[in-house]
C-alpha cells in the first residue's frame, strides 16, 4: 500500500482512540497539544490527498462522541469546536484571513478567558430552565437535566419570560478540586488528575445526589438566538441572572487583543478556576454571519492557546521523601521537561497504591500535568519501558532507619519514630507556612539549622528563643538583623487567627478548610479538645475519618503537652470576637432546612442571612440538620423532620437567632 495512504489511516486508527478516551471515557492518555498535533498531521496529509478523504475521518466532524444511557438532543445549530492559535503568529494568520475575507475598515473583537471545563448548552422555556445538554458529538449531545440542575449557578429561572437557548462552560474552582481530592484521599478513592476532568465526569453520573456533592461552577458565554453584538450578548446574558466571566474586553484593535492574551497568560495563577487560554471573538454578530464557517469551526472566533502544563516524559527514579506525620510518600525523579514555562524534574507519587493503580516502573514513559497545585503529578504511563523496574518500597525509613509500618486501613508506610528529624524539620515547615503561622524566613536551611543545633525540638519552642538569641547569632549566615527579623516573625505570629492554629497543629486529613470548620464550630481549643469523636462528627463537612483522627491527636498526652505550652507562650486558643462587619457566627457549620412560605422575608434573604453566620442550606431533612424553619404551609419536609426529631423552629424563633 502506498505510504501516505497507509499513514493516513493509522492516523485516523490512533486519533479515534484518543477520541473515545477523552470524550467518552474522560480519561485522555495524551496531552491536548500532542492531539492537536496528530490531527494536524492528519489533515495536512488529506489535503494533499484529496482522493482519500472520506465523510468517516476524524477531521470530518465537530469532535466528540454521545454516550449511550441518556436521551439525546439533536442541536439547532451545532456546538462547534475552535481553532487553535498557539502563537501570535498564528493569531496573527487568524486575524489576516479575517481581514482578506472582509476587506472592511475596523474590526472590534472580543476577549474572552477560555475556562478549562466542560461546555454544556441549556434550553429555557419561557424563562424556566427545561433541558440540560452535554456538547457530545457537537451536534447530539446527551440529556442531563437533573445533574446539571445540581449547578447553583445555573439559573432554573430567569429573570424575564424569555425563551433562550445558552451555552456556557461547566467547571470545578481549584479550590473545590483540591477539597474534593482530599475527601477522595480521606475515603480512600482515586484521586482525580484535573478539574476538568472531575467537573466533566460528574455529568454522566447516575445519581444527581452525587454531582451535588461536587461544588460545579458555570459560565455563561453563548446567548442564542444572537443579538446584534456578543458584548451585548454578555451583558443580556449576565442580565438574566447568568454568571459570565467577568474578564473580558472588547479591543478595538488587534494589538489589544494581543496584550489581553498575553496578559491573562501571565496571570492565570491568580484565578481561582482554570484556563486554558483567551477565546477572540469578532464581536459583530453582522460580520460573524459574513465570515461563516467552516464544518468544524466558526471562522470568527479561535482560541489562543496558553503554553501547555501537560507534557510526556521518562521516570528516571522513584524516590521515596517522609513528611512531618511520618508518612513515606514516593515522588518520581523525572526527565526534566518544560511545562508552561519552568522545567520539571520531579512529579507527586501520593502512595504506593497510586504506582500500582498507574502501573508504573521506573523507565516508563508518563503523561504530567501541572494543575492548581506546583507540583505536578502523573497522569498515566503512556508507553510502559520493556525493561521497567518496579518500585521497591522501604522497609526501613529513609531518613533515620528506624522500621516503617502499614496499617491494615491505610494506604501509606509510616516511620514510626517520634525523633526522625525529617518529620521534625517538616512539622516546623508546615508550622510556618503562609495559610498556617505565617512565620516568613523560616524556611528549609534555617529549619535544618535550629533543629541540628539542639536549639529546638518542637514549634512550641521556636517561642523560647527570644530569650537568649546569642544562641542563634553562633549560627552559620545569621548576623543580628536576620535573628532580629526571625524573632520578630516568630512573635507576630501569636497574633494568627485561631484557625490558622489549628492548622499549623499538623494533624492528619486536618488542611486548611477543616481547620475553619473545626474552629467556626467550636471557637476555643478548650471546646475542641472536649470534643467527643461522635460530637466531632456531627460538624458539618467533617466524616467518620476526620473525626476519627482528630479525636485521637487531642487526646494523645504529648500533643496536650504540647498544645499546653503553646498556650503558655501567648498564641491563640479561641477565635476572636465577631469582626463588626461580620455577624456572630451562631450558625457555623450547621445545615439548616427551609420549608414553607416566609412572611418577613425571602427565600433568598434567608440564604444569604443564614451564611454569613456560617450556616448552609441544605436542601433535604436528615440527621444532620441542626433545625427546620418553617413557615406558613410546609410541606413533607417537616413531617420528616418530625419522624427523625429534628428540631423546628418557626419565624419568630429564626428571628430571635440572629443575634
Ligand atoms: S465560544 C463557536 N467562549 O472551548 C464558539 N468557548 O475549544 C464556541 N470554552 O467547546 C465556543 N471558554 O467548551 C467559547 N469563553 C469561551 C470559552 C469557550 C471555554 C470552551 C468551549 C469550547 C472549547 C473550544
Amino acid at each position: 500500500m502506498n505510504g501516505a495512504r497507509e499513514r493516513i489511516e493509522r492516523l485516523r486508527t490512533e486519533i479515534r482512540q484518543h477520541e473515545r478516551r477523552y470524550y467518552v471515557d474522560n480519561d485522555p492518555t495524551i496531552a491536548d497539544e500532542e492531539f492537536d498535533l496528530l490531527m494536524q498531521q492528519l489533515r495536512a496529509l488529506e489535503s494533499e490527498h484529496p482522493e482519500w478523504l472520506t465523510p468517516d475521518s476524524p477531521t470530518q466532524r465537530v469532535g466528540g462522541q454521545a454516550t449511550d444511557g441518556f436521551p439525546s438532543h439533536v442541536f439547532s445549530e451545532p456546538m462547534l469546536s475552535l481553532d487553535n492559535a498557539y502563537s501570535v503568529e498564528e493569531l496573527g494568520e487568524w486575524n489576516d484571513r479575517l481581514r482578506a475575507r472582509l476587506d472592511d475598515g475596523d474590526i472590534d473583537y472580543v476577549a474572552e478567558l477560555k475556562i478549562d471545563g466542560a461546555s454544556i448548552h441549556l434550553i429555557y422555556d419561557a424563562g424556566i430552565l427545561s433541558h440540560g445538554i452535554t456538547r457530545g458529538d457537537g451536534r447530539v449531545g446527551d440529556v442531563v437535566t437533573s445533574n446539571v440542575r445540581t449547578i447553583r449557578s445555573v439559573p432554573l429561572r430567569l429573570t424575564a419570560d424569555d425563551t433562550v437557548e445558552v451555552r456556557g462552560e461547566m467547571f470545578l474552582g481549584i479550590d473545590a478540586f483540591r477539597r474534593l481530592n482530599e475527601e477522595r484521599d480521606a475515603r480512600e478513592l482515586p484521586r482525580f488528575a484535573n478539574p476538568r476532568n472531575a467537573a466533566a465526569g460528574s455529568l454522566h453520573q447516575v445519581d444527581p445526589a452525587m454531582v451535588r456533592e461536587r461544588p460545579l461552577d458555570f459560565f455563561a458565554y453563548t446567548l442564542l438566538p444572537r443579538g446584534e453584538r456578543q458584548s451585548r450578548d454578555l451583558e443580556r446574558l449576565h442580565g438574566l441572572g447568568f454568571k459570565v466571566n467577568p474578564n473580558w474586553s472588547v479591543c478595538g484593535s488587534f494589538d489589544d487583543v494581543v496584550e489581553f492574551c498575553r496578559d491573562w497568560e501571565t496571570r492565570r495563577d491568580t484565578l481561582d478556576y482554570e484556563i486554558d487560554g483567551v477565546v477572540v471573538k469578532v464581536d459583530s454578530v453582522d460580520l460573524q454571519e459574513r465570515l461563516g464557517r467552516t464544518s468544524k469551526a466558526p471562522r470568527w472566533a479561535i482560541a489562543f492557546k496558553f503554553k501547555a502544563r501537560q507534557a510526556t516524559t521518562s521516570v528516571l527514579d522513584i524516590q521515596v521523601q517522609v513528611g512531618r506525620t511520618g508518612a513515606l510518600t514516593p515522588k518520581a525523579a523525572l526527565e526534566p521537561v518544560p511545562l508552561g514555562g519552568v522545567t520539571i524534574r520531579n512529579a507527586t507519587l501520593h502512595n504506593e497504591d497510586e504506582i500500582d493503580r498507574l502501573g508504573l516502573r521506573i523507565g516508563d514513559r508518563v503523561l504530567i500535568e501541572r494543575g492548581g497545585d506546583v507540583i505536578p503529578k502523573i497522569v498515566k504511563v503512556v508507553e510502559s519501558a520493556p525493561d521497567g523496574r518496579p518500585f521497591q518500597a522501604p522497609t526501613a525509613c529513609p531518613v533515620c532507619g528506624s522500621a516503617v509500618f502499614r496499617a491494615e486501613d491505610e494506604v501509606v508506610r509510616r516511620c514510626l519514630s517520634q525523633t526522625c528529624p525529617a518529620r521534625i524539620k517538616e512539622a516546623f515547615l508546615h508550622w510556618a507556612q503562609r495559610k498556617a503561622m505565617n512565620i516568613g524566613g523560616l524556611g528549609e536551611r534555617r529549619v535544618e539549622q535550629l533543629v541540628e543545633g539542639g536549639l529546638v525540638s518542637d514549634v512550641s519552642d521556636l517561642y523560647t528563643l527570644s530569650g537568649n538569641p546569642e544562641r542563634l547569632t553562633a549560627l552559620e549566615r545569621m548576623g543580628d538583623k536576620s535573628v532580629e527579623n526571625l524573632l520578630a516573625e516568630i512573635d507576630a505570629s501569636r497574633a494568627v487567627p485561631f484557625e490558622q492554629l489549628v492548622h499549623g497543629l499538623g494533624i492528619r486529613h486536618v488542611g486548611e478548610r477543616t481547620a475553619q470548620v473545626l474552629a467556626g464550630h467550636f471557637h476555643s481549643m478548650k471546646r475542641l479538645m472536649a470534643a467527643e469523636t461522635a460530637e466531632l462528627e456531627q460538624v458539618d463537612e467533617i466524616g467518620p475519618v476526620v473525626a476519627e483522627t482528630v479525636s485521637r491527636f487531642l487526646r494523645e498526652p504529648r500533643n496536650r503537652a504540647l498544645i499546653d505550652r503553646l498556650d503558655a507562650a501567648g498564641l491563640p486558643m479561641a477565635s476572636e470576637g465577631p469582626a463588626p462587619d461580620r455577624p456572630n457566627q451562631v450558625f457555623a457549620g450547621q445545615r439548616i432546612v427551609v420549608t414553607g412560605t416566609l412572611g418577613a422575608w425571602t427565600r433568598g434573604e434567608v440564604k444569604a442571612m443564614i451564611e454569613a453566620r456560617g450556616g448552609r442550606v441544605a436542601s433535604s431533612v436528615s440527621g444532620r440538620t441542626a433545625f427546620v424553619l418553617a413557615g406558613a404551609d410546609p410541606g413533607s419536609k417537616l413531617a420528616k423532620a418530625e419522624k427523625l426529631g429534628v428540631r423546628i423552629v418557626d419565624e419568630a424563633a429564626f428571628g430571635d437567632m440572629l443575634v
